[in-house]
């Protein structure tokens, strides 16, 4: 009898324990969102060999006076004499992104001037289109941009440029909003078949990922948090070949022994989810696939180590690693790029309650590492612990790179010129130097000096998660390097300093989708690293 009852006991333990849905049972308590957000609005962009009649907007890309003449087909006698002295009188340097707006000129409603300055990089004429997107927001009706002269492969990265300018983050906006009817984009060109099939085949999907991954770091934490985020990545994959989507809920980690996301998500409502996403295309060399692990914290408010109020808001965005390598794949997936890649998403939301992890606490990770933690806001290295271990026992990565809104002493070390990369692999960081150079993303290499393992080192656990050294980005990546073996080539990007900010001349304010670009590049150049005792 007393053996029945302890049974029974064990029995309902175990239920409580591996209820299948034990964390949608914690649920939402009155974060409901009555607010609608507005629908973004694109241009349609269609490449022609000749433009249409004079109407609405004009954009003439001009990299040197004697441009005009190259693009003069758009234009009649009467105003390219008009835009000629309009240039002269304004001083026109023609410097890439420099602009000159004139209205009243024949038939069309204004005429924009953009220079392209003396580059033909693919990332400068990008931006240029961005810029040229963001400006062209306020205008109605049609654009016409008169591209002749200029490759097909310059045409496109202008009309993708376009596309990623005119993104907008005032998603809650009910009042200011000016009531624009985006018309369509006709980008004249020599070469409008391979120009098109160009822009089809990268450049849209391109613009798609960066707004989806914008979208997710603008909108506000009541709206994503870590299930939401799982739904809105679903949601985007739907339908797309060579795709397939899992998602661990608090029992599946539980199971894995994925202690570390899991204390990480214990002091929220919203229970943590870590987000796979294995996309093979057609054509994807033999091997393991390039895994993309994604900080994902939904909403970093320090935890029990609470941040201070002041622009405690911002911390919505912690989780734009997360959206940046689902984000590539997004692109790399739509576009049938033939890559072998997984992204993993470690979703947690860092609040302090009652069940929250404390200072002091000790986690185990998924690969068995003990971790004291010393401070509740370096959560971003646990939630990655639990995704690196993850990636090494159960996908047999061809390299690692992580991406993650990690420490605000990476902004100290390189101010928001460079994103900060961490290697122990030359191979890898060349390459994802490289891509980065070639997009306009640009990485700096920094140390993973050997005395960081000191200062890493716990008196109680293998590990704890903040270092003693003034080099806070440096002992961050190192933390993280402990949870992939020395020879499989990895690398950590951190973006704290890059990911998000006031607007400039080609985004609004809020996310800046970094990383989409650089890592859909890499992806694609990727040239196969030995695995191996690392260089340093
Ligand atoms: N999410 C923050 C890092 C951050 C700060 C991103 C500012 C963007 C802007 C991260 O979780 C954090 O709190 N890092 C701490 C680490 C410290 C406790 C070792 C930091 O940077 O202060
Ligand atoms: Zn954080
Ligand atoms: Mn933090």
């Amino acid at each position: 009898m007393q053996r029945l009852g302890l049974l029974a006991c064990v029995a309902v333990i175990g239920l409580i324990a591996y209820a299948p849905d034990a964390d949608a049972q914690r649920r939402d308590r009155g974060t409901v969102v009555f607010t609608q957000a507005a629908p973004q609005q694109t241009r349609a962009v269609v490449f022609a060999a000749t433009a249409p009649a004079a109407a609405g907007t004009l954009v003439l890309p001009l990299g040197a006076a004697g441009d005009l003449e190259a693009r003069a087909a758009a234009l009649s006698a009467d105003e390219r004499a008009a835009v000629t002295r309009a240039l002269a009188a304004a001083e026109f340097s023609y410097g890439a992104r420099q602009s000159l707006s004139l209205r009243g000129i024949g038939g069309w409603n204004r005429i924009v001037i953009v220079g392209l300055g003396e580059t033909t990089s693919m990332a400068v004429l990008q931006n240029i289109g961005a810029v040229l997107g963001r400006m062209l927001m306020e205008e109605n009706g049609a654009v016409v941009v008169a591209a002749t002269g200029l490759s097909a492969e310059q045409a496109a990265e202008l009309a993708t440029g376009m596309g990623i300018g005119e993104y907008r983050s005032d998603f809650y906006r009910t009042s200011g909003r000016e009531e624009t009817e985006l018309g369509g984009a006709t980008i004249v060109t020599e070469t409008p078949a391979q120009a098109q099939d160009l822009y089809a085949s990268r450049g849209r999907a391109l613009v798609g990922a960066m707004a989806w991954v914008r979208d997710l770091s603008n909108e506000p934490a009541n709206v994503v948090y870590p299930e939401s985020f799982v739904q809105r990545a679903q949601a985007a994959f739907r339908g797309v070949e060579g795709v397939q989507i899992q998602v661990l809920n608090v029992p599946a980690m539980q199971r894995l022994g994925m202690g570390a996301i899991l204390g990480v998500g214990r002091g929220s409502e919203r229970p943590p989810r870590m987000l796979i996403v294995r996309y093979r295309g057609q054509g994807a060399p033999e091997g393991g696939p390039i895994v993309l692990a994604g900080k994902g914290i939904t909403f970093d408010s320090g935890g029990i180590s609470i941040k201070p109020a002041e622009n405690m808001g911002d911390m919505k965005m912690d989780m734009s690693g997360a959206a940046s390598v689902v984000g590539a794949v997004l692109a790399l997936s739509r576009s049938r790029a033939p890559v072998n890649v997984v992204a993993i998403a470690a979703l947690a939301e860092n609040m302090p309650d009652g069940a929250a992890i404390r200072p002091g606490d000790v986690l185990t990770a998924m690969n068995g590492k003990t971790i004291e933690v010393i401070n509740t806001d370096a959560e971003g290295r646990l939630v990655l612990a639990d995704a690196l271990s993850y990636a090494e026992a159960r996908l047999s990565p061809e390299a690692v790179v992580d991406v993650a809104t990690l420490t605000g002493a990476v902004r100290g070390a390189l101010g928001d010129d460079y994103a900060g990369l961490f290697s122990r692999h030359d191979a890898l960081a060349d390459q994802l130097e490289a891509a980065g150079e070639a997009v306009g993303e640009p990485l700096w290499r920094l140390p993973l000096h050997e005395s960081y393992a000191e200062d890493m080192r716990s008196t109680i656990a293998d590990l704890r998660n903040t270092g003693g050294s003034g080099a806070g980005a440096g002992t961050g990546a190192h933390f993280i390097g402990e949870f992939v073996s020395r020879e499989t080539p990895w690398a950590h990007i951190d973006i704290a300093n890059m990911a998000y900010g006031a607007a400039n001349d080609w985004k609004p304010a809020g996310s800046a989708g970094f990383g989409v670009r650089l890592l859909e590049r890499f992806v694609r150049d990727y040239q196969p690293v030995p695995r191996g005792e690392p260089e340093n």
